[in-house]
């Protein structure tokens, strides 16, 4: 299996900070996962054409099984990456989005700004997560048992 991690930040991907998320979904991963796996880490800026290009690269050249995002849902003029999800995915599963946000609004009210989405182009899974580094553990706990499930469905 491959996966990749995507976290979309301007911020981050000028080395104005250093990026949380991406290393705590790779904790995550490895904790949960124990069967071998491929891991690829890219940092990319926000915006439409950036998330875009760097999810089809990943889903038609380099082939992914999963590919975990994180940031860019929100509100914000930069943030794009639900905007680039819809130019990628060829069937999208709302359910994802869904269910983090309700669980989602358990932890904090402004869930409720995360347009997250899931979905599938090929052969790989798409999943968005938020850019909140105390996201990722509550919304990776909450959808990922349905990934083994789903990728099954799609390979
Ligand atoms: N979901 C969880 N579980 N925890 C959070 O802290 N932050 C919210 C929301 N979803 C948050 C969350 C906030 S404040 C925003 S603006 C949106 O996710 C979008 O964040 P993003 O643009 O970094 O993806």
């Amino acid at each position: 299996m491959q996966i990749a991690i995507v976290t979309v930040s301007d911020r981050a991907s000028c080395g104005e900070y250093d990026d949380l998320s991406g290393p705590l979904i790779e904790t995550w991963l490895a904790r949960a996962i124990t069967s071998p796996y491929k891991l690829t880490k890219r940092i990319i800026p926000d915006g439409f054409v950036s998330v875009r290009d760097e999810l089809i690269d990943l889903c038609d050249q380099h082939r992914f099984d999963l590919i975990l995002t994180t940031g860019g849902t929100g509100p914000a003029a930069r943030d794009e990456t639900p905007e680039a999800m819809r130019a990628v995915l060829i069937k999208e599963l709302p359910g994802f989005g869904e269910l983090l946000r309700r669980v989602s609004l358990d932890q904090t009210p402004t869930a409720i700004l995360s347009r997250q989405t899931a979905g599938t182009r090929g052969h790989s899974l798409i999943i968005n997560l938020p850019g909140n580094p105390a996201s990722i553990q509550v919304c990776l706990d909450t959808i990922f048992s349905a990934v083994p499930y789903c990728l099954d469905l799609i390979g």
